[in-house]
């Protein structure tokens, strides 16, 4: 459930009709909902409220520091993959004791940013960036806990782009050498083994390989703990789908997706970390765009949008789909019709959707992209020189700009022409 709903005809974020911020901020905007960033955070938590454990939110998901100090604020761990990430988790306030450090090419420099800023865990992905790591904290005179990444060879069953549990992946090392690797790790100077790490892929949307996994992990445990590892944290990583059509095909909820884990980690007495970026705030935001044109083809009508693939990548990416819906709801029985929603980029890939079923629509009308908070803005570029579309955060009756559009100064002024041209 979220907070953008119909009231008295008209598209509300919480209690913010969406046009007036696309008035008063001007469009395309992303909006995102604070009452439904918090419900989703909560329904990880009680999925988890069995045993001691820490949500660590996918901070690629969405890396707004306005939303990343929302879920601090409400106890969230960060899983960071990159520098930049780590100092944003920071800036929002985020103690290093709750971020985790994932992703396969951590360079030395991001990693003694993550010792002296403090951290939880290292996410291990490979031999050489584990010695590398072992060398770095050594010299520093530290000790650094690290899991490390295993890859149990699960076919997530979702799109191919963002699936990571195949041994064709380039992701963690195989579980078939585990072993051998986490032999080395505790020779290691400088590393604490704490435990071990799994994340098969995104927007799962079956728990069968979520089972098959955890169960791998499980068994890994007993053996690692055999040969006299103390495993005492299990990083789940993230990937529990999220509903992006509103029919009767929703994926299963955070209460299931705990149970699985209970059902084949519980036993163990780990301390549980999971990584949810997308079921946190997927849903959690829109991406308002305002019809520009209504163009007749030969055989269909386009509605061009001010939106474009450079906003909102995932279309043209993944084939992804996002429901478009009018900001002013349709009357009941109303005609709609198809439209090929596109952008103004000069690409055919930039279609949002073909044949999108909407009521009449005329230039100056608004839309929005439901479940755009995750992989939305994080993903934009200013490719065809436009401007990034800013966030706002609605709470209750009120909004914030939280990411203000750029100047086209500040866009050229990034540029510089050597005095040699
Ligand atoms: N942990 C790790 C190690 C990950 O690689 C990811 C996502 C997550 C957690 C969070 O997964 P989530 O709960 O959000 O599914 N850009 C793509 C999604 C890429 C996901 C990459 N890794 C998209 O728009 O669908």
């Amino acid at each position: 459930m979220d907070h953008f709903l119909y009231q008295d005809g008209e598209l509300f974020a919480e209690d913010v009709p969406l046009s007036c911020i696309a008035r008063q901020v001007g469009s395309p905007v992303y909006v995102y909902s604070a009452a439904t960033l918090r419900r989703h955070f909560g329904l990880f938590r009680q999925a988890l409220d069995w045993t001691e454990h820490l949500v660590c939110f996918a901070v690629k998901s969405n890396s707004n520091l306005a939303v990343l100090k929302l879920m601090g604020d409400l106890g969230a761990g960060m899983d960071v993959v990159s520098g930049g990430e780590y100092r944003r988790a920071k800036a929002a306030g985020v103690p290093g004791e709750r971020i985790v450090f994932s992703g396969v090419g951590k360079t030395v420099a991001e990693m003694r940013l993550a010792i002296e800023g403090g951290i939880r865990q290292f996410n291990i992905e490979s031999e050489p960036e584990m010695r590398a790591l072992s060398a770095l904290a050594a010299s520093m005179g530290a000790e650094v806990p690290v899991a490390i990444r295993v890859n149990p060879d699960v076919d997530a069953k979702t799109h191919e782009k963002i699936a990571t549990g195949k041994a064709e992946n380039k992701f963690g090392i195989p579980i078939s050498r585990a072993v051998e690797v986490y032999a080395e790790a505790a020779r290691l100077p400088g590393l604490k083994v704490v435990g071990i790490d799994v994340h098969i892929g995104s927007q799962l949307t079956d728990l069968a390989p979520f089972r098959a996994a955890y169960a791998k992990v499980a068994e890994l445990t007993g053996v690692l703990r055999a040969k006299g590892h103390a495993i005492t944290r299990l990083d789940l990583g993230g990937g529990l789908g999220i509903p992006y059509r509103r029919d009767n095909n929703a994926p299963p909820l955070p209460i299931e997706y705990g149970a699985v884990i209970r059902e084949t980690v519980g036993h163990l007495g780990c301390e549980i970390e999971i990584e949810p970026g997308r079921n946190i705030v997927g849903n959690a935001g829109v991406l308002v765009s305002e019809v520009i044109y209504v163009k007749r083809g030969e055989d269909r009508d386009f509605l061009i949008v001010d939106a474009a693939m450079n906003d909102l990548l995932r279309p043209a990416m993944y084939g992804a789909h996002h429901d478009i819906v009018p900001l002013v709801e349709a009357a009941p029985g109303a005609a709609v019709q198809p439209y090929d929603v596109v952008g103004p980029v000069c690409e055919s890939g930039d279609t949002f959707q073909k044949g999108a079923e909407l009521p009449g629509m005329a230039a100056g009308d608004l839309i929005a992209f439901r479940s755009a908070g995750a992989y939305g803005a994080v993903m934009a570029s200013e490719y065809n020189s436009r401007p990034l579309v800013p966030e706002v955060l609605v709470e209750g009756d009120h909004f914030a700009v939280i990411r203000a559009r750029p100047t086209f100064e500040e866009m050229l002024g990034r540029d510089s022409i050597p005095a040699w041209l």
